[in-house]
């Protein structure tokens, strides 16, 4: 399954309406998002901890209320034409979504930060929208992970890592996580076999160049995600054929 990340991020802005129409545009399977908590506990779509990289404020997501985040122009930083982007909601997005047939995976970025009660906060939400069947929630953060599966343990889950280790797909499996999310350079056979051995999804980021998709699609990999959900979708049927 081909997973567009932060929306068509090559295109236009990450994680910015734009970016998820272009993906739903793109024939892609599925979209992952990157999800923040705002001081007034509203879960936002945005990557870093900080709104310096992509927007044109300054300082600290979990500082802003979402009435001040929203003014921020989250588009200039990429092009001029997406000057009246801004950050979205998780529940703005997630009203747009769910009139389209495409998996969701949404990363809770609470690996620098731990946000209180950001598991429960965005559960409750895709639980209100009946998105669970068609969503994965990852996270670099185990505990994360185990909030999740405490709070409802037919919820897909994955861990996510850029480091290696022994067994990992048992350790993803001992904290609850029913799939692995991995860097790319991680992939190997070995891995791949592992993952399958255990029965586990095994999805890979972040996946651009062709001949890194050839090789995902070719040693049985379950998912991907790339910045770049078009020329995947090409690349896919041309394995295919
Ligand atoms: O979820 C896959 C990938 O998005 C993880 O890394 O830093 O791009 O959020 P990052
Ligand atoms: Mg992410």
């Amino acid at each position: 399954m081909i997973y567009a990340h932060r929306g068509a991020s090559k295109l236009a802005p990450e994680n910015t309406m734009p970016a998820y129409d272009l993906a739903s545009e793109s024939g892609a399977d599925g979209l992952e998002i990157d999800v923040q908590l705002t001081k007034d506990n509203i879960p936002v779509l945005i990557h870093d901890e900080n709104v310096r990289r992509t927007t044109n404020g300054t300082g600290f997501v979990q500082d802003y209320t979402y009435d001040q985040l929203r003014l921020l122009d989250a588009g200039s930083w990429f092009s001029s034409k997406f000057s009246d982007c801004s950050i979205v909601t998780l529940d703005y997005f997630l009203r747009w979504f769910k009139n389209r047939s495409m998996q969701l995976n949404v990363e809770l970025k609470t690996n620098v930060i731990h946000y209180n009660n950001i598991e429960a906060i965005v559960y409750d939400q895709l639980n209100y929208h009946q998105m669970l069947d068609r969503t994965v929630i990852s996270s670099f953060n185990v505990a994360s992970v185990e909030k999740i599966t405490a709070i409802d343990s037919n919820v897909q889950t994955a861990f996510l890592t850029s480091i290696k280790r022994k067994h990992l797909p048992k350790y993803a499996y001992d904290h609850g996580a029913s799939s692995l999310h991995v860097k790319y350079r991680m992939l190997d056979k070995a891995l791949v076999k592992q993952c399958h051995h255990h029965r586990m999804p095994l999805r890979i980021y972040t996946v651009n160049r062709p001949s890194w998709m050839t090789k995902c699609f070719k040693l049985g990999c379950d998912g991907i995600f790339t910045d770049v959900p078009h020329e995947a979708v090409e690349q896919r049927d041309l394995f295919e054929s």
